[in-house]
């Protein structure tokens, strides 16, 4: 079968009629790796990060002559910081793979970012845990390396273990089951932007995150406006008044069963006394109250964060799938 790209168009999620098509191809895309088990995005969600100013995205697609989306990409670049990076989403329908469709959107998403002063761009691959990777030969051939490996982890929450967590003498845990609180705000920006350097970040070359009260509202309320909602648990050191550890999950509304484990982050300082696995008990145990219908927690651990695989470890979790991130640099 042959197939022409006849154009490259940029549109917008909000508003165009190619914009359900476009995200069907990322769906179909995920499907094909990942079976139903698949962490696509569905309309909804993008369409409430759209919401956020902190992001310049650009959404592409090639069209064949029949006017079918053939292949979707999305390129998400930060306003606030890191002005160099340019996340990359970029799949081909599985219909119309190896024709040279792929590499003719990297070409124009490549111009793209540069055009907007980007040098260096991201990528993700994913493929089940005992699968091999098959976006690995691409990524390669369009000159990426390989950067960080991360697993994909499941919680089973009806084998859920460590209901209680021990004493965390020193420490009060406190829990929302409205997403942040706004008394938190100012110390969870600092939390935030800490969690973009006191995380492993393997070989990614991200810069520190540009975090601050108006932010973390605008993300509060694209959570809410993709339909989901969001369990946060905090530690604050009672000598200081501070919060030094958070922990959040989300929730879809429409479908519960599958609940997100979001970031989790214990201040340096503060490690070594069970905050992690203790604002992690709390929010499990709000969500187990909260929730009854979500079976499934699932979430992200670089494969070199020893410590939270631990504690993941140790609540039940197991590795379902491997996720890779690769990086280029733009020359
Ligand atoms: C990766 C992906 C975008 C490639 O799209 P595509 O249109 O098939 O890519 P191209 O036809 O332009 O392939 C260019 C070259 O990449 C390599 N390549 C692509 N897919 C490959 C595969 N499955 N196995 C081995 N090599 C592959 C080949 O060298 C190919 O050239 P060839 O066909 O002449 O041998 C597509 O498979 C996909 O959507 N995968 C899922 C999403 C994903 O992994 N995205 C990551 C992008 S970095």
């Amino acid at each position: 079968m042959s197939v022409r790209i006849v154009r490259v168009t940029t549109l917008d999620p909000a508003q165009a009629d190619l914009a359900v098509e476009w995200n069907d191809v990322f769906v179909a895309s995920t499907v094909a790796t990942m079976g139903d088990d698949h962490d696509a995005w569905s309309m909804a969600s993008l369409r409430a990060r759209e919401a956020s100013s902190a992001w310049d995205r650009r959404y592409l697609a090639a069209v064949d002559d029949a006017g079918r989306v053939l292949s979707s990409a999305n390129l998400a670049m930060p306003l606030r910081d890191n002005p160099e990076l340019a996340l990359l989403d970029l799949a081909v329908h599985p219909d119309h793979r190896r024709l040279g469709i792929g590499t003719t959107m990297f070409d124009h998403v490549t111009e793209v970012a540069r055009g907007a002063g980007r040098t260096s761009l991201v990528t993700e691959t994913a493929y089940p845990k005992d699968g091999t990777d098959p976006g690995e030969a691409f990524a390669r051939i369009h000159g990426f390396d390989m950067a960080q490996t991360n697993h994909r982890n499941d919680l089973d929450v009806t084998g859920y273990r460590h209901e209680q967590a021990s004493d965390t003498p020193g420490y009060v845990i406190e829990t929302s089951t409205d997403d942040t609180k706004d008394e938190w705000l100012e110390d969870r920006a600092h939390l935030q932007r800490r969690m973009s350097t006191d995380v492993p970040l393997g070989d990614l070359d991200f810069e520190e995150e540009d975090w601050d009260v108006e932010r973390l509202k605008g993300e509060r309320e694209a959570t809410a406006k993709s339909g989901r909602r969001a369990v946060e648990s905090v530690a604050r050191h009672l000598d200081t008044g501070r919060l030094v550890a958070f922990t959040q999950l989300q929730i879809p509304t429409a479908e519960p069963v599958l609940a997100y484990q979001q970031d989790t982050l214990v201040l340096r300082e503060h490690r070594g006394h069970g905050l992690g696995a203790a604002v992690k008990a709390a929010n499990m145990r709000t969500l187990r109250a909260e929730s009854p219908q979500t079976r499934i927690v699932r979430t992200w651990n670089a494969q070199e964060n020893g410590p939270m695989i631990a504690v993941n470890e140790a609540l039940g979790y197991r590795t379902t799938a491997i996720l890779r991130e690769w990086q280029k640099r733009l020359g």
